[in-house]
């Protein structure tokens, strides 16, 4: 069942205290996984009120707004991607006056909401797609979706040769109301998640509608799923052996089914509804792009705020290869006006603490958990850099304790669609989905009373906010000063470029109003002038002489 309140709340943005024009251009976000992240009543399931109850975490934390990934009601054949009702929360997450009051509180608190919005499909149990099955071929709703007859003799073989991301056909026969074997209809993902038909008049007056719904509900703005896939190429063509496509591996610049320049138009007009409200309401888009001179395409004055920056995530940690896509990144927003972005881990990839453990330029999904304390400095240093950046930065929840992913999960725990559809070779995505910890001890390390819905490892409570809070080593009180000095020094996000200077192969050395950032991505330590006063560092930095030795795999931060 699913609930809905009479009328929608008020309380608008512009509740939240230390509003400013342009809050998000610099903002840190940090994306709360909500199944994942506390559990409030006991079912070993994460949910709203568990959400409400830890924003003084986030709070103490010292970003600047939430995204939440998906609360709505929702069958979870893709972890609520695949959402039934857009207007309702999934029972499983809590109500409506649930959301209202999180939204409510986390603006008391100074904090934004962000929540995703996902447009490209629905849940194959939302009631348009439903109805369309029930109805049967010659029903309206059918032109909601891609609905095509197979080729064949029988019709028995998918209209084209497009491939879903998770593995396997990117189409499904139905069966007609009378038994007989029928149409096939477009999933880009699971066969769960049928894909709306982005040409049909209902469907974008669906959308603006559910975005009024949130806007009145207070949010701040969204994190738009798959904002690359809405539109497909006329005719729906053929590949024609492009291979498999990856979500996490797109290089795929030209199919008929992503990046189409049609998608602009939707955004634009999205623009024009989220300006309408107070407070500067924004949507950040999820745009899997050749390169990030197409993505800044989102970002133009009259489209979204801000991209995330997958070029970035998936550069490996080499000085020289971060270095040009820092340069390439912010030269590609400079033109649209639009913040960089910069993020390191989110709910589709390994932790980055894991992905910088193996050797450099392995998969952004693995099994392998490599050199653990490896990959924590280097995801330490990895962290100020990010955070030293001009721009907006996207943290993942359980990155503040330098959780690791959890690569041993065995495979009858896990619930990612993609490692079903990839027969186990892939879909690896439960391994950063696994609840956080709260405490040292207790059921489930304090995420809930009741257990947990994939199993924490032994080391959980070693690593939980109890047991970081006040040492000054732990990463979670790295991220807490770094974020402090942040806001301190508003210079740090600003701006559009940094002045590089001349350093050894293998180290980054810039400076930003105020500031110098020296990195070292090697694995012998650094000795230089030191270039001001130490202010952060992700491991200790000692200074002799008016000289530094700077360690492997370590950030620091300097004022001048
Ligand atoms: C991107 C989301 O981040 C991912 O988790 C989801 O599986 C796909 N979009 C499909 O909605």
């Amino acid at each position: 069942m699913t609930q809905h309140l009479a009328a929608p709340p008020t309380g608008t943005s512009d509740d939240a205290p230390g509003h400013r024009r342009g809050w998000w251009q610099d903002a840190v976000i940090y994306q709360v996984y909500p199944r994942s992240f506390a559990d409030g009543d006991g079912d070993g399931m994460g949910d709203l009120d568990g959400v409400r109850r830890r924003l003084p975490h986030l709070r103490a934390l010292g970003v600047d707004a939430v995204w939440l990934s998906p609360f709505y009601a929702s069958p979870q054949a893709d972890a609520g991607y695949d959402v039934a009702d857009y207007r309702a929360i999934d029972p499983m997450f809590g109500t409506l006056h649930d959301a209202d009051a999180l939204i409510r509180d986390a603006h008391g608190l100074g904090l934004r909401i962000i929540v995703d919005l996902v447009p490209n499909h629905s849940s194959s149990e939302h009631d348009w797609f439903k109805r369309a099955l029930r109805e049967g071929p010659g029903s309206a709703l059918r032109e909601r979706y891609h609905f095509r007859p197979g080729k064949g003799v029988d019709g028995e073989l998918p209209p084209n040769d497009w491939e879903s991301i998770f593995g396997g056909p990117a189409w499904t026969r139905t069966t007609d109301p009378d038994g007989t074997p029928g149409d096939w209809y477009l999933h880009l993902f699971a066969p769960e998640q049928p894909d709306f038909n982005w040409e049909h008049p209902a469907v974008a007056d669906e959308f603006r509608s559910i975005l009024r719904f949130w806007l009145d509900m207070g949010v701040d703005g969204f994190r738009v799923d798959v904002a690359h896939g809405l539109v497909k190429a006329e005719g729906l063509p053929d590949i024609g052996g492009a291979g498999q496509l990856r979500l996490l591996d797109s290089s795929d610049g030209g199919t008929p089914f992503f990046d189409q320049d049609g998608v602009h138009e939707i955004y634009r007009q999205w623009r024009v509804i989220l300006d309408e409200y107070p407070g500067d309401r924004i949507a950040v888009a999820e745009a899997w792009t050749p390169t990030v001179e197409r993505t800044a395409n989102y970002v133009r004055p009259d489209e979204l705020h801000q991209a995330f920056n997958f070029q970035y995530l998936t550069t490996s940690w080499e000085a020289e290869a971060l270095r040009e896509v820092i340069d390439v990144s912010l030269a590609a927003m400079r033109p649209v006006g639009a913040p960089a972005t910069w993020v390191l881990s989110n709910h589709d990839v390994t932790r980055h603490a894991t992905r910088f453990a193996g050797p450099p330029g392995g998969p952004t999904q693995t099994r392998e958990p490599g050199d653990r304390t490896l990959g924590l400095r280097r995801a330490r240093a990895a962290t100020l850099l990010m955070l030293a950046l001009p721009g907006s930065a996207y943290l993942y929840q359980g990155e503040e304790l330098g959780l690791p992913d959890v690569t041993d999960l065995p495979d009858e725990v896990r619930q990612d669609p993609s490692f079903f559809r990839a027969d186990g070779q892939d879909g690896f995505r439960d391994g950063c989905r696994v609840p956080i910890p709260w405490t040292r001890e207790g059921s489930s390390y304090g995420f809930g009373d009741g257990g947990s819905w994939l199993p924490q490892p032994d080391c959980w409570g070693a690593l939980s906010v109890e047991a970081q809070t006040g040492d000054p080593g732990s990463t979670l009180e790295l991220y807490r000063s770094a974020l402090t000095v942040r806001r301190e020094h508003p210079g740090l996000g600003a701006g559009t470029a940094v002045q590089w200077r001349d350093a050894p192969r293998g180290v980054l050395v810039f400076a930003r109003p105020g500031f110098v950032c020296t990195v070292n991505t090697t694995d012998t330590a650094v000795r230089f002038e030191v270039p001001g006063t130490l202010l952060l560092a992700s491991a200790p930095v000692p200074t002799e002489d008016g000289h530094t030795e700077l360690g492997p795999d370590t950030t620091a931060w300097w004022t001048v």
